[in-house]
């Protein structure tokens, strides 16, 4: 019988997990990280035979029972084999390499001194969270639209980009670039001024909300009238590196949403997750996937190409332009409130 509720070893020492030189985050800012909730893979993913995925370059398997989703070190402690390339067989995960059978919340049911290192897991908003530490109690990102049956989702299929997690964060919430990187999907005209807006602290995050001008019109609300759309963009980010970004359209009562999350699978690689939902209750599902694809398409090889890879936290390394207030905060904060990039204390 299985019969484990907790992690098996829920508050590994760095040095137990990583061999020197395989990590590629400073050990502080791992530590750091590895205290957040982060997302793996959505829910919908997690159905038939174990998924492999990394989290702060550490390999995980996820998988599903009658019980619920387990997520474990992608590891057998019997021969070292991976075993997120085994076979789900009536709830049980089954070890390629020889046969043990590992029950819900990594129990084995052969040799219980070879259960798997475990740890803690919720399914939220459709996605799937871990975290590898427990010695703070982080929020996950509040998405309540969710929750309503006029905001129908659809999921953005992943993609894993190689930039680090705060570098997608800061393009998310980057408007400065619309203009010239989004010109053939939604950007407006270059010469228009982005109005002064203030970044706002909030208990676990920051907010920030301006007006724009959209050329052209991709917005099923009724106004084919109209050529160019203005809209209030409101950003809402969950620390580490969840944000929400209503879009609120004026001229109807049309609002859209974009859901965007990361997983720093490494320092400098990152699975984004994006859910778009809107409140017209009706969604067009292929309309805002297509959306998001081109968007996304439009930003990657540009974030891709940003040096250096990590976000510098010293605020002096890059020039900023009013409209950067985001980042500047954003910064200040991943530093003072969790430090992140803090200087290596002898
Ligand atoms: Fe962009």
């Amino acid at each position: 019988m299985w019969d484990r509720e907790q992690p098996l070893r829920p508050n590994m020492d760095f040095a137990e997990i990583f061999a020197p030189g395989s990590n590629s985050f400073r050990q502080e800012d791992w530590e750091i990280l590895s205290q957040f909730w982060h997302p793996l893979a959505f829910s919908h993913e997690i159905r038939g035979d174990p998924v492999s995925e990394k989290l702060l370059d550490m390999n995980l398997v996820i998988y599903r029972t009658s019980h619920g989703i387990t997520v474990a070190r992608d590891l057998s402690l019997y021969k070292g084999t991976r075993i997120s390339s085994g076979k789900m067989d009536n709830d049980y995960l089954i070890c390629p390499f020889h046969g043990l059978r590992y029950a819900y919340q990594g129990y084995c049911m052969d040799r219980p001194a070879f259960s798997l290192i475990t740890f803690e897991s919720k399914e939220h908003c459709g996605i799937v969270w871990t975290r590898l530490k427990r010695n703070r109690e982080y929020p996950l990102p509040n998405w309540a639209f969710l929750d309503s049956d006029q905001y129908i989702p659809v999921f953005i299929p992943s993609e894993i980009w190689k930039a680090s997690a705060s570098r997608h964060v800061e393009n998310f919430n980057d408007v400065a670039h619309f203009p010239f990187v989004h010109a053939s999907t939604f950007g407006g005209e270059e010469g228009d001024p982005f109005p002064i807006y203030q970044v706002r602290n909030e208990p676990f995050g920051l907010s920030f909300e301006l007006p724009y001008t959209e050329v052209g019109n991709r917005f099923p609300d009724g106004r084919p009238d109209l050529k160019d759309r203005q809209v209030v963009y409101r950003y809402q980010l969950t620390f580490p590196f969840s944000t929400c970004l209503e879009v609120d359209v004026q001229g109807s009562d049309f609002l859209h949403v974009i859901l965007d999350t990361v997983c720093p699978r490494s320092a400098r690689e990152s699975k984004i997750f994006q859910i778009l939902t809107d409140n017209s209750g009706e969604l067009n599902a292929e309309l805002w996937l297509d959306d998001a694809v081109a968007i996304n398409s439009e930003d990657r090889p540009l974030v891709e190409a940003q040096t250096p890879e990590d976000v510098p936290l010293d605020l002096r390394e890059e020039v900023h332009i009013p409209a950067d207030r985001f980042s500047l905060e954003y910064r200040r904060a991943m530093s003072n409130k969790f430090g992140l990039g803090a200087p290596i204390s002898s």
